[in-house]
Parts: structure tokens; C-alpha cells; sequence
């Protein structure tokens, strides 16, 4: 894929109105609708503050959570979850839209910028048109919630060509949702000239730039419960790695199938002779592949879970691995220390619950002390590195999740793809 688009700065944009597509899909307290983490507002900021220094009129735009967009669709999913659908309201599917207004977003984002943000009632409905046609240069107008019309997640022509003919020029900067093919991610680009902003462009250079010329040593670090969502990962970093670090829950499938004993452990059955062609495959290139030598278990999946610590090959009947044990945690803050470049996506355990984040605590330290580019995919990885405190030690935190895993598995990114070649 060719990640060397076109940015705001190669096209005019003064005095012009811009359709900007950012991903504004940000954690809400369930209760009380709060927002509870800004991050994806504040990495917009840079882009929008250029537009309209350049006297652009912005028209943001974002989805936000999975709304089901039609009355019918609604019922039918309430239905698949063993509701009757004879009780469900039409009102009741409005409550679930209105859950996921972005008018947080919009209140957020004027606090931010210290200026007025326009909030539209609908996307393309007869608000949305009106308050874009009257938007003046230097003034931001935020569209409702991209996933409110059905055409949104089916990339409907219609719908991209009706925001786009709001606008006169295209600019993405919503990194997390570029693995998407919907309208207003990639649809849109049809119909507009259409570049990145600076978050996407700084995403590209640093992880694209990671994966298709790395400093090396390139030492990637997989974690995360299951083999089976990071094959892709595996089987292209398998390509370009130097050292592949295994941890998280998918450590156990690996240990089985060199015939360990994992106990209660996390086990993805069907996925056993994977694991060892991909051992097969890491020595045949000669790349590192590095599985936990002890590891820290548990009777019971709780916080309160006594800790104990065993040999990884030998995980008794009664319990399940829940972290990676001290001499992995030295051996893998070894394989670290002198990388040129370090990739990682899933924790190494349980790092939600204290007694079992020593492993990802550790991880997270040997990278903040190596003098490495350190990559942390979205997700997971970037939750884990900020509750932990080392956010501001990293020299990236991708803010996809999705994306950056489809990113590191060498997929087409549709919302980059759609951008003009630079
Ligand atoms: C994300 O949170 O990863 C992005 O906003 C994409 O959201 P989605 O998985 O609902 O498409």
C-alpha cells in the first residue's frame, strides 16, 4: 500500500469549506454520558486549528459506538438478544440514538479550541445543509453522528455524495477508522479532492515507516487473549521482525501445542498446528520467537485471585495462566533493551487486576527505558500504557485500534487508500 498521500498542506483550503472526517468514537460513562477519555478530540486538534488559521470553514464529522440506524434494524437485533420485539418502541430505539449523540463531542471540542462549535441536528438532513451553507470561514460546524444514516456502514454513494456536496475539499484525519469502507471514511473521496490531516500523516510515517523500513533490531511484542484476531499480525510481522515476543492469553494456545500443559488456561483448540507451523516458520527465517518460560496463575479469574507462580510447560489442572512470571519478564525486557525499533500490540496478562500486571508493568518499563522507537498499537496496548503511567515515555501511541492492528497485518487501508497520491 502507498502511504505517501497528500496532506492539507498540498491543497488549498483558505477560505474554502472542508468536510474533515475525524474519529471522535470516544469512551462515555455508561450512566452518565460523560466523555472519559478526550485523547481522539485533543490528536484532532492540530488539524483543525490549521484549518481554520488558513480560514477554511470546517464541517467535522464522526461516528460514534455502533447506533443501529433504521426502527426495523433495531427490533431485529433486540429480537437476536431474546427480546420480545412486540415490546419494543419506537421511542426506545431514539433513546439509543440520542445515547449516541455527539453533542458531547461538540461541547468537548469548543472547550478545547476556546471557540464555538455548531452542533448539527441530523448529517445530511435539512439542519446539517442549512448550517453548512451558512457556515462562514473560521467557524466549525460538527455533523451528527455519521452512523445515524444507514448508508454510513454500506458506503452508499448517495450519502458520501451529499456530504461531499457540503464541502468543497476532503480532508481525513480519523486514523481510527480508516479500516472502514464506509461513506464518510472513504465514499466521500469520490467526489472531493481529498487529502489527510496531520494525525493520519503522522500514524503513516511512524507505523508505516516501522513496518516497511525499520531500525533494527525490530523486536514486536503480541499479546492479547486470542490467537486467532492477530494471525494477520503474526504472519506479516513473521516477514519483517527480527524477535517476536508472545504474551497475553494466546501465549497458552502456543504452549500447548509444543505440549505443555495449560490447565484452565485460555486454549483456542483449532488453532494449535498454526501455532506450531508458525514456530516452524520464525526458526526456517530465522526470527526469534519468544514464549513465556514461567508463568503467574490463578484458581479463579479474579482480582483477588492468590498468585502463583509455575513453570509455563506445567500449568496445573486447577488453574489458568493470568501473567507472564519473572524470568520472562527478564528475558523479555533483554530482547528489548537493544532494539532499534519496538512494535506492541496486547498485554502480556490480566492487567486490569494489580496482582496480575506485573508482566505488562514490566514491559511497558523496559520500553520506557530503551532507546528504541516505540510503537504501541491502539487499544488494549495504548489503555494499558497509559493506566500504567508510561503514556508520555512512548515515542508513539497509535489512536486506532482496529486500524493499527490492520495496518501491522500489511491490509489496505480503504479511508488511506482513497486519499491522493503525493
Ligand atoms: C475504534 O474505536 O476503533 C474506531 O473508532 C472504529 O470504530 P468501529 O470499530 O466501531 O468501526
Amino acid at each position: 500500500m502507498n502511504y505517501n498521500k497528500k496532506t492539507v498542506k498540498d491543497i488549498d483550503v483558505a477560505g474554502k469549506k472542508v468536510l474533515l472526517r475525524c474519529d471522535f468514537n470516544v469512551p462515555q460513562d455508561k450512566a452518565t454520558g460523560a466523555i472519559t477519555d478526550d485523547k481522539r478530540i485533543r490528536a484532532a486538534l492540530p488539524t483543525i486549528q490549521y484549518l481554520l488559521d488558513q480560514n477554511a470553514a470546517v464541517i467535522a464529522c464522526s461516528h460514534l459506538g455502533k447506533p443501529v440506524a433504521t426502527f426495523d434494524s433495531y427490533v431485529k437485533k433486540q429480537a437476536e438478544k431474546g427480546k420480545d420485539p412486540a415490546s419494543i418502541t419506537e421511542e426506545e430505539w431514539k433513546k439509543s440514538l440520542a445515547k449516541l449523540s455527539l453533542a458531547p463531542v461538540a461541547k468537548r471540542l469548543s472547550e478545547l479550541l476556546g471557540r464555538e462549535v455548531i452542533m448539527a441536528a441530523d448529517v445530511v438532513g435539512p439542519d446539517a445543509q442549512a448550517k453548512a451553507a451558512a457556515l462562514k470561514p473560521g467557524q466549525v460546524l460538527l455533523l451528527e453522528n455519521t452512523r445515524f444514516e444507514k448508508g454510513e456502514t454500506k458506503n452508499d454513494p448517495a450519502l458520501a455524495k451529499a456530504m461531499a456536496d457540503m464541502a468543497e475539499v476532503y480532508v481525513s484525519d480519523a486514523f481510527g477508522a480508516v479500516h472502514r469502507a464506509h461513506a464518510s471514511t472513504a465514499g466521500v473521496a469520490a467526489y472531493l479532492p481529498a487529502v489527510s490531516g496531520f494525525l493520519i500523516q503522522k500514524e503513516l510515517e511512524i507505523i508505516g515507516g516501522a513496518l516497511a523500513n525499520p531500525k533494527r533490531p525490530l523486536v514486536a511484542i503480541l499479546g492479547g487473549s486470542k490467537v486467532s484476531s492477530k494471525i494477520g499480525v503474526i504472519n506479516n510481522l513473521l516477514e519483517i521482525a527480527d524477535t517476536i515476543i508472545i504474551g497475553g492469553g494466546m501465549t497458552y494456545t502456543f504452549l500447548k501445542a509444543q505440549g505443555g500443559s495449560v490447565g484452565k488456561s485460555l486454549l483456542e483448540a483449532d488453532w494449535l498446528d498454526y501455532c506450531n507451523d508458525m514456530m516452524k516458520k520464525a526458526k526456517e527465517k530465522g526470527v526469534k520467537l519468544l514464549l513465556p518460560e514461567d508463568t503467574i496463575c490463578a484458581k479463579e479469574f479474579s482480582a483477588d485471585a492468590e498468585p502463583i507462580l509455575v513453570d509455563s510447560m506445567n500449568i496445573p489442572d486447577d488453574c489458568m495462566g493470568m501473567d507472564i512470571g519473572p524470568k520472562a519478564i527478564a528475558a523479555y525486557a533483554d530482547a528489548v533493551k537493544d532494539a532499534g525499533t519496538v512494535i506492541w500490540n496486547g498485554p502480556m496478562g490480566v492487567f486490569e487486576f494489580p496482582a496480575f500486571a506485573k508482566g505488562t508493568q514490566a514491559v511497558a518499563e523496559a520500553l520506557s527505558n530503551s532507546n528504541a522507537i516505540t510503537i504501541i498499537g491502539g487499544g488494549d496496548s495504548a489503555a494499558a500504557v497509559q493506566q500504567l503511567g508510561y503514556a508520555d515515555k512512548m515515542t508513539h501511541i497509535s489512536t486506532g485500534g482496529g486500524a493499527s492492528l490492520e495496518f501491522m497485518e500489511g491490509k489496505e487501508l480503504p479511508g488511506v487508500a482513497c486519499l491522493l497520491d503525493a
